[in-house]
C-alpha cells in the first residue's frame, strides 16, 4: 500500500543522497518537513539544471510544496534568510512554516564550537563549526532561546541578556580575549525575528491536522543514522538524533502516524570528520571513488574520507531506523572500478564480531571481512541517463548482482535506485512506495 507519511533518513554517516531522493519523492508529497539538525546539513538536489544547496530549508522547496523546520531543529536565523532570499530570487513561492519552540543558533555558540573542538583533542568530532552541539546543549540545560523568543522583543532581551553574562564567564575560560557587543546582536537577532515572524506556527499541531486530513508529508532526515547523538558513534557524531527516532520528539507527530522508513544507502562509504571508519581507503582507489562521487563537504568543502561500502554498520542502522525500504544512490560513482568490495562483517582481535560494536574504542581495533564483486564499465553522463529512462533492466548485469546482494544482505526492499544527481537519474523499483 502506499504511504502517506514516509522517512527519508540517512544510514551512514551523512551525505547519502537524502536530498536527491526527497527532491524525488516530494513530486507526490504534500509537506516536506525537517525535523532535527540545522545548517550543518547540506542537502543538494537538482532540479531543472538549477543546483540548490539547502542547508536548512526541506528539500520539497524547489517543488514548492509545504516545507516545515520542526521543534528539533536548531536554526541559524541568518543562513534561514538567506536560504528564502535565494529561492525567492528563482520565482520560487517559498511555503515554510517555522516552529516556534525550535533553538536558535547565536554567534557565541560558533565561537564555543571551535573552542570546544580544540579542547576535546583526540576526541574532537570535527565538526561544521556551526555552533549545533553549543545550541543543542543550552536546549538541553533549559536556557536555550527559541525561535518565539526571537520574535517577541522583551523575552529576548530578558534571555539574551542572560546568555551574555553565562556565555562570557565561559567563553573567556576559553579566551580571555572575547569580546561581543550585546546591542549589537541583539538587535541584529530582533530583525531577524521580525523578518521571520510571519512563518512562525504550532507545527506539531500543524503537521498532526494535515496528517489527520490524508495530506501526504516526507520526514527528511538530515546527517545520518552513524552521526546520531543516542545511537551513534560517540562523541564523534552530531548532537540530535539523525534518525526515525527522532521524527516523534523533533516533530511532534507520534511514530505510529510514520507509515513508512526509507533508508538512503550511498554505493560506498564517505565521511566527513573524524572517528573510526572500519572500510576507509587510503590507496588510489579512494582517490578515484572521491573523484567520481564528487566527494567533498557540501557545507565545509572538506575532502570526504571514502571506503567501500560497509553493509555490517547499514544493518546496525536499518534495526534502529525500522527501515521498510532502501534507496541506493551514487552507483554510477563507481564506474570503473574492479573488482569492488562489500563489507559483510567485522573481525576483531581474530574474533567473528556478532553485531557492530558502537564504542569507537572497539572498532578501531576492527578488521574487514569483505566479499569481492565484479565492476561496471565506466560510461559518460548522457549513457547513464539514457539507462534511468530505459528502466531497471537496461542497468549493468554487474551492477544489478551488487544491488541485489544489498537488499539481500540487509532483508529490506530495494526500492530507488540513483545513478545520476538530477531528478531524472532515478529508478523507480517499487511503484507502491509513497
Ligand atoms: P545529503 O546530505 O544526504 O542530502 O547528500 P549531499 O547532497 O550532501 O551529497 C550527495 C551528493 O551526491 C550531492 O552532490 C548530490 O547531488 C550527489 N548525488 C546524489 N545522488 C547521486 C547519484 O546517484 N549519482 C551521482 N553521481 N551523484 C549523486
Ligand atoms: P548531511 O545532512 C556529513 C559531521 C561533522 C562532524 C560531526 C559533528 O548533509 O548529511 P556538527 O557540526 O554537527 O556538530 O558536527 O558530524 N556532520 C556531517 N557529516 N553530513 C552532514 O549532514 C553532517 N552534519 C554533521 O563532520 O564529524
Ligand atoms: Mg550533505
Amino acid at each position: 500500500m502506499n504511504a502517506n507519511t514516509i522517512a527519508v533518513v540517512g544510514l551512514s554517516w551523512g551525505d547519502e543522497g537524502k536530498g536527491k531522493i526527497t527532491d524525488y519523492l516530494s513530486q507526490k508529497a504534500d509537506i516536506v518537513v525537517r525535523y532535527q539538525g540545522g545548517n550543518n546539513a547540506g542537502h543538494t538536489v537538482v532540479s531543472n539544471g538549477i543546483k540548490y544547496k539547502f542547508k536548512l530549508i526541506p528539500s520539497g522547496a524547489p517543488l514548492e510544496k509545504e516545507v516545515v523546520i520542526g521543534n528539533g531543529c536548531v536554526v541559524d536565523p541568518k543562513v534561514l534568510l538567506k536560504e528564502i532570499e535565494n529561492l525567492t530570487k528563482l520565482n520560487k513561492k517559498v511555503n515554510l512554516k517555522l516552529s516556534s519552540t525550535a533553538h536558535v543558533i547565536f554567534p557565541f555558540h560558533r565561537v564555543l564550537d571551535g573552542l570546544q573542538e580544540k579542547s576535546k583533542g583526540d576526541y574532537k568530532a570535527g565538526t561544521t563549526k556551526r555552533g549545533i552541539g553549543p545550541t543543542y546543549s543550552d536546549k538541553a540545560a533549559r536556557w536555550g532561546i527559541r525561535v518565539f523568543d526571537l520574535t517577541n522583543p522583551e523575552l529576548l532581551e530578558i534571555k539574551l541578556k542572560k546568555q551574555y553574562e553565562i556565555k562570557s564567564k565561559l567563553i573567556k575560560l576559553y579566551d580571555p580575549k572575547w569580546v561581543s557587543d550585546f546591542n549589537e546582536v541583539y538587535s541584529e537577532y530582533l530583525d531577524y525575528g521580525q523578518r521571520l515572524k510571519g512563518y512562525v506556527t504550532d507545527t506539531a499541531y500543524y503537521l498532526n491536522k494535515q496528517i489527520n486530513n490524508r495530506k501526504k508529508v516526507i520526514f527528511e532526515g538530515a546527517q545520518g543514522t552513524l552521526l546520531g547523538i543516542d545511537h551513534g558513534m560517540y562523541p564523534f557524531g552530531t548532537s540530535s538524533n539523525a534518525n526515525s527516532l527522532g521524527i516523534p520528539s523533533g516533530s511532534g507527530v507520534p511514530s505510529k502516524k510514520i507509515n513508512k522508513v526509507l533508508g538512503v544507502i550511498k554505493a560506498y562509504t564517505s565521511r566527513v570528520g573524524e572517528g573510526p571508519v572500519v572500510t576507509e581507503l587510503h590507496d588510489k582507489t579512494g582517490d578515484q571513488i572521491r573523484e567520481q562521487g564528487h566527494e567533498y563537504g557540501t557545507v565545509t568543502g572538506r575532502p570526504r574520507r571514502v571506503g567501500w561500502l560497509d553493509l555490517f554498520n547499514i544493518a546496525y542502522s536499518v534495526m534502529i531506523n525500522g527501515v521498510d525500504n532502501i534507496a541506493i544512490t551514487l552507483l554510477d560513482a563507481l564506474e570503473g572500478i574492479d573488482p569492488l568490495k562489500i563489507c559483510i562483517g567485522y573481525e576483531m582481535e581474530g574474533e567473528k564480531l556478532e553485531s557492530w560494536p558502537i564504542q569507537s574504542e572497539f572498532l578501531e581495533k576492527c578488521e574487514p571481512i569483505y566479499q569481492v564483486f565484479e565492476g561496471w564499465e565506466k560510461r559518460d553522463r548522457k549513457d547513464w541517463r539514457q539507462i534511468a529512462l530505459q528502466g531497471y533492466n537496461s542497468l549493468p548485469k554487474t551492477m544489478k548482482n551488487y544491488i541485489e546482494f544489498i537488499s539481500k544482505e540487509l532483508k529490506v526492499r530495494n526500492s530507488i535506485i540513483s545513478i545520476g544527481p538530477d531528478r531524472e537519474e532515478t529508478i523507480v523499483l517499487d511503484k507502491n512506495l509513497f
